[in-house]
Formats: C-alpha cells, sequence, structure tokens
C-alpha cells in the first residue's frame, strides 16, 4: 500500500530541510566538512532528493508548486554552501596569517657565537696579573734585526742561536724575532730606567712540529730596572705571579744560563707528576746595561721570557700544542 502525501506535509517537509541544512552550513567549520553536506543535501541520494522522491505521489497541478519551491531552496543552499566555503577559507587564511607572523625586530637566533682564543686569553690573564704589580705593557716589531734580536742583548757572532737551524732570516739584516727580549732593548733605549714593563707577542723559530713545538709561538717578556734589584725580587716576583695564576702548583727555580742575564735560572712548575719549564729568567747583565749607556753601578734588574703555550695548556689541559693552531671549532668552542 504506497502512502499518501499532502502538498501541505511535503512543503513542511522542505521547511524543515531548509532550517536543518541552514544550521548545519553554519556550523560546518572546514571545506570537507561543507562537501560533505553538500553531497548529502544536494546529491543524487542526497536529502532534497529524498524529498522530491515524494511529489510524485502528489496530484499533479500541485506538483510544479513543489517544484518550484525545491528548485529555490537548491540554489539557496548552493548559496550558503559556497558563502560558508568562502568564509571558513578566510578564517583558516586569517589564522595562518597571524601564527606565520616574521617579528623583524626579533633577535637573530641560531647565529654562532664567536670565541675568544685560549692564547690570547691567556696572555691577558698574564699581562693583567703584572699590572696589579704595577707594570707597563711595551710592544715591539715581530721583523727585527739582528742587533736588537742578538747582538745588544750580547749574543755573539757564534753564539748557536744564530744558527740558520733555528732563526728565520729574511733578506738583508732582517729576520723574525727568535723571543721577545729585543722589546728590552727597544724600550730601553727610549724609557730611562726605573722600568717595569711586560711585553706581550709572536715569536718565531725553525723547529719541527710535534705536540710540545711550533715554529710560531706566544711569550711575554718581563723587565724591571731600578735601583738596588736583586736576585730576591726576581724570585719573590715570579713566585708571585705563578701563585696568583696556577695557584699552589710546586715550583722550582734551576741554574740556567742565557747570554743576557747573569745569573740565569729557568723556572719549572709541577703539573701531572712532571717539571714543565714556563719561563726564562735573570739578572740583567751588567753589559747589556752598558751597551744601553745606563751604568751597571747605579741600576740593576731582572727579566724574564714566559712561554705563553706552556701557561695555557697547563691551565686548560691541553696536551698538544698543535691543537692551538689547527683552527678547529670543535676545540675552540671550548672556551
Ligand atoms: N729570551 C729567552 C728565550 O726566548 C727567554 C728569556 C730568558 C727571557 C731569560 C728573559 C730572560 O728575559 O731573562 O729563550
Amino acid at each position: 500500500m504506497s502512502a499518501t502525501i499532502s502538498l501541505q506535509q511535503l512543503t513542511d517537509q522542505l521547511d524543515a530541510l531548509e532550517a536543518e541544512a541552514a544550521a548545519e552550513i553554519a556550523a560546518a567549520a572546514d571545506p570537507e566538512a561543507l562537501e560533505q553536506l553538500r553531497v548529502g543535501l544536494l546529491g543524487k541520494k542526497g536529502r532534497l532528493s529524498g524529498v522530491l522522491g515524494a511529489m510524485g505521489k502528489l496530484p499533479g497541478d500541485e506538483r510544479p508548486l513543489v517544484g518550484q519551491r525545491a528548485n529555490v531552496l537548491k540554489s539557496q543552499l548552493q548559496e550558503l554552501l559556497s558563502a560558508q566555503l568562502q568564509a571558513v577559507k578566510s578564517a583558516a587564511m586569517a589564522e595562518r596569517l597571524t601564527q606565520e607572523t616574521l617579528d623583524v625586530t626579533a633577535p637573530p637566533s641560531g647565529i654562532p657565537v664567536g670565541h675568544r682564543h685560549p692564547l690570547i686569553t691567556t696572555t691577558e690573564e698574564i699581562v693583567d696579573l703584572f699590572c696589579g704589580l704595577g707594570y707597563g705593557v711595551a710592544e715591539g716589531p715581530e721583523i727585527e734585526s739582528d742587533h736588537y734580536n742578538f747582538s745588544a742583548l750580547n749574543i755573539p757572532e757564534d753564539h748557536p742561536a744564530r744558527d740558520m737551524q733555528d732563526t728565520f732570516y729574511l733578506s738583508g739584516n732582517l729576520l723574525l724575532r727568535t723571543h721577545t727580549s729585543p722589546v728590552q732593548i727597544r724600550y730601553l733605549e727610549q724609557n730611562p730606567p726605573p722600568v717595569r714593563i711586560v711585553a706581550p707577542g709572536r715569536v718565531y723559530r725553525r723547529d719541527a712540529v710535534d705536540a710540545t713545538h711550533s715554529p710560531v709561538f706566544h711569550q711575554v717578556e718581563v723587565l724591571a730596572i731600578d735601583e738596588g734589584l736583586d736576585f730576591s725580587h726576581l724570585r719573590g716576583t715570579v713566585m708571585a705571579f705563578l701563585k696568583a695564576f696556577f695557584g699552589d702548583l710546586p715550583v722550582r727555580f734551576r741554574a740556567s744560563y742565557f747570554p743576557f742575564t747573569e745569573p740565569s735560572a729557568e723556572v719549572d712548575v709541577q703539573w701531572r707528576g712532571r717539571w714543565l719549564e714556563v719561563m726564562g729568567c735573570g739578572m740583567v747583565d751588567p753589559s747589556v746595561l752598558e751597551g744601553l749607556g745606563l751604568d751597571p753601578e747605579r741600576w740593576s734588574g731582572f727579566a724574564a721570557g714566559l712561554g705563553v703555550e706552556r701557561f695555557c695548556m697547563v691551565r686548560h689541559g691541553i696536551d698538544d700544542i698543535r691543537r692551538l693552531y689547527t683552527s678547529d671549532l670543535r676545540f675552540l668552542e671550548q672556551f
């Protein structure tokens, strides 16, 4: 038995569909949900078709009324669907824009920060400690003359330090300084005593590279000239400095020889169970002072040459000098 249906019932169904569909469309939050709604409402097997399927049960003259109403509803729903699609899309775009904001005033992130090289910080620490003892800072050229590097320091022509094995000679009388001691001479030429200075800098020697040798290395020269200075002042100064730098590492003075000091000593600190030489020092030889026109009866003083690499290696527990020169960021980033 086929159920009958009245015009009124069908019209009510269309009204209900209109109200429901409008609410559902308005609630759809994304394009996929809207597409599902469109198929469910307007597709072949959709709800509108379902209502229209019952139209055939109406008397012939009433069908066009329902047909017209259905067509109007169909285009209303299409409009609602496409308006909501636009709204959903532009809401999504607005959301994306706020999330993807680029703050051009924000500080840059992820840019690697540079590090000061441990040899630089070690040199500065040594210099600072001597400044605290009242010393000034002097510098001299890395390209030196034979005179300043050797002769004025009482290093005679036949001294092994002049050997081609040790010194990088340039043309003429020039060479790459083999130590910072020539700064003693240059400074005293320009500045009458009393003087107390340190002179940091690079020095060069024709050494084969190994774990403890590099053809370029760094020294800090120390020079104090005054009236009445003797070996106790040298020892007291060196001990005070070493204690400030290393703390309580054992220290020993060993008698040694340098042409420009008399007496001379080498200073070792005990590190990892071994004695490690960290500087040469001594009382400035009277003949060096005489060469500068200073009266050794009146003026005396002491000098020292510190090996910066040694201080740096002990301070940071570095076992191979080559690490200080190979510019390996994985190494340098630790400092
Ligand atoms: N110039 C020496 C060298 O490079 C080190 C040195 C020793 C410097 C004794 C001094 C000193 O001032 O008094 O081997």
